[in-house]
Formats: structure tokens, C-alpha cells, sequence
């Protein structure tokens, strides 16, 4: 008998199940810290409802160009890192099941090897460098990602002040902040698109666009980064307002489901990242678990898509979205 592909909440259950039996049961978000912008992204995600439109069905099409990329589906691999408990060519097989999937994969932190096996393999790659004190080890980044032939760059800036683990903060020693100046002479030597990554207010969004970034990735770098920064989707719409028309606008954080990828569009995202989960899929079923997750959350998307009466991801607004009258999401603008 032919077996039943796994649910997206079946797969995470594998990966975790998976990483039990490893002997490394999965630790992310930490218990230890408080994880507010988190949270309460979940929760204000789920404060926001579908206003159904079951009358003249529409066929919704979820293929789509970012940055002039086409995808099959608007939404990518948030840049990933090695991690201890991936094999050795753990992100070249989440960057298969990516590429499989017709998805955009994007790597952060790390060497040339998964890079180049990424893009052999045939994945659009973005590499997201991280803002390292050695103003010179981000140059040779970019020329690297460059010729390799990765399809757009990026910095994640709100790594400037290191990063957050549980309740500790590391690797402030190699990141720092960058100088506005620096950051428009790294802009205007990339020959490729840059996305700045971390995004979570008007002005940095107004900074961004100013120095000549492509795109914005709205982000609270999940428990990684400060907490109690404003959760991704409460920023998402005031920002998206503002400067959709100017710059492509990414978001990640928290994402689960194919209804939480219409959410974001509705809030003005062109595509939306998922990282852990993606951790959680290769741990279910490798490369395979990969693909299987992204058509799991497209065929939701999809689905939710034709009962709200979008046609395509471009067109989706927030007309098909009500917030629950409990929760007053600060960045709700209707
Ligand atoms: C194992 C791991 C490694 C990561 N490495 C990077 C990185 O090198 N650069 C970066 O910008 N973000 C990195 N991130 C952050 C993700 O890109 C993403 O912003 C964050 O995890 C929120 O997405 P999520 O809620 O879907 O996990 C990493 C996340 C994880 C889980």
C-alpha cells in the first residue's frame, strides 16, 4: 500500500522525534530566556483571521518572481548555519529540498563548501553576511558569494551587537556595528541585489532603501537577536506601506503553516522565510522532508488562497484579513 505523505505538523513531529532519538532533543526557542518577540509573534499571527470567499472560485497561482527570481512558491530558506546536531552536508540537502520545492534558499554564516555544493546542485542561493568587525572579511564575502554565483547578498545588521543565545549574548567580539558609510560603499560594490536583514522599523527601512538595498527582510532573527524588539508581523505592515513600492520586503520569524505565508502577504511581504523549520524537516526525512515541507505549505497557501478569493500572490491584501477584537496588534493598519 502507497504510504500517506507526511502533514506539516507530522513532520515536525518526526524531526523531533528524530532528534530524541540522536540524543539531542531540540532546544529552539531555549526555555531560558524570555522570548517575548517570539511569543507574541505567534500570538498576534494567530489573533489575525480569513475572511472567507467561497463564490466565484478563483485558481490561485503561487508562482512568482522575487528580485527577479522565479519561484514556484514565495518563500525561501532563511539564511541557515551549521548547527551541531546536522550532519556535515546538512545545509546542502535542506538546499536540495529547496531547490526541488522551487523555493529560494539563503545561507548565513559559514564556509565555501555548502555554498558552492548549493549551487551546483542548481539552488538559487543568497548569501547573508554577517557584519563582521573585519570590514574586510565582508568584502571578501561578497566578491566570494559573487563569484560563485550566488543570485543576491545581504547583511544581517541586527547582529551588530552579537548574538543571542538562551540568556547569553556571543560572538560580539567578531560582529559589530557598521557605519552607515560602510554599509553604502558594501551596497554599491555588490554587483548583485542586497537585502538587509532585521529590519523592524521606518526609519532603518528609510536607512536601507537610502543606501541603495534591493530588498528588506523584516525579521526579529527568531530568539537570536535582541528581545523584545517589535515582533516581525506587528512591524511588517507599517513598513510594507511605506516602502513596498521602493524595495522588495521579505519576512521571517515564527512562520509555520501555509495560512501564516497569506497572512504576510496580506500584510505586504513578497515572500516569507522559514529557518527551524526547516531544521525540523531535514530531521524528519532529509532533503526529501525538505521538498515535502514546502509543498505542504504551498498547497495550504494555496488552498486558503482560492477560499479568500486571491488569484495570485502579488494581488493578495489585507481586505481578506480580520483581527481578532482581544488582541490589539499594534502594527494592524486596515
Ligand atoms: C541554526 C540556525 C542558524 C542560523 N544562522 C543564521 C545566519 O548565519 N545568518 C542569519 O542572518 N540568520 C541566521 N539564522 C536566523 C534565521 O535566518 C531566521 O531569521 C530565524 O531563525 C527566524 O526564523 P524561524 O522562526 O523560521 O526559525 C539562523 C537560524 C538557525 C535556526
Amino acid at each position: 500500500m502507497k504510504e500517506t505523505p507526511l502533514s506539516i505538523s507530522e513532520i515536525y513531529k518526526k524531526g523531533k522525534e528524530n532528534l530524541e532519538k540522536k540524543g539531542s532533543p531540540w532546544k529552539s526557542p531555549p526555555d531560558s530566556n524570555i522570548n517575548a518577540s517570539v511569543r507574541m509573534n505567534r500570538q498576534y499571527m494567530d489573533s489575525l483571521f480569513f475572511e472567507p470567499q467561497f463564490f466565484d472560485p478563483v485558481k490561485p497561482e503561487t508562482a512568482c518572481s522575487i528580485l527577479g527570481i522565479e519561484l514556484k512558491t514565495p518563500l525561501f530558506c532563511s539564511p541557515l548555519s551549521q548547527t551541531d546536531f546536522m550532519a556535515d552536508d546538512g545545509l546542502v540537502e535542506i538546499a536540495r529540498g529547496v531547490h526541488q520545492a522551487g523555493a529560494l534558499m539563503m545561507l548565513g554564516i559559514g564556509g565555501s563548501s555548502e555554498l558552492q555544493k548549493s549551487i551546483d546542485l542548481g539552488a538559487k542561493v543568497v548569501k547573508m553576511i554577517k557584519p563582521y568587525q573585519k570590514t574586510d572579511l565582508i568584502y571578501k564575502k561578497l566578491r566570494e558569494a559573487e563569484e560563485r554565483g550566488c543570485v543576491a547578498v545581504g547583511m544581517d545588521i541586527d547582529h551588530f551587537y552579537g548574538r543571542l543565545v538562551g540568556d547569553k549574548v556571543d560572538r560580539d567580539d567578531l560582529f559589530g556595528p557598521q557605519s552607515t558609510e560602510e554599509i553604502r560603499q558594501i551596497i554599491s560594490e555588490s554587483k548583485l541585489p542586497f537585502i538587509i536583514k532585521g529590519v523592524l522599523s521606518k526609519i532603518d527601512a528609510e536607512k536601507a532603501y537610502q543606501l541603495g538595498a534591493s530588498a528588506i527582510m523584516v525579521s526579529n532573527h527568531g530568539p537570536s537577536s535582541i528581545d523584545f524588539t517589535i515582533p516581525s508581523m506587528m512591524a511588517l505592515p507599517r513598513i510594507s506601506e511605506s516602502f513596498g513600492k521602493k524595495l522588495t520586503v521579505l519576512v521571517d520569524t515564527g512562520f509555520k503553516t501555509g495560512n501564516d505565508v497569506l497572512k504576510a502577504l496580506a500584510f505586504g511581504a513578497e515572500a516569507v522565510g522559514f529557518a527551524s523549520s526547516m531544521l525540523l524537516a531535514l530531521m524528519a526525512d532529509g532533503a526529501a522532508g525538505v521538498e515535502l515541507l514546502i509543498d505542504r505549505i504551498t498547497a495550504e497557501l494555496q488552498r486558503t488562497m482560492a477560499a479568500t478569493g486571491c488569484a495570485n500572490t502579488s494581488t493578495v491584501d489585507r481586505s481578506i484579513i480580520h483581527p481578532s477584537p482581544f488582541i490589539t496588534g499594534a502594527g494592524f493598519v486596515k
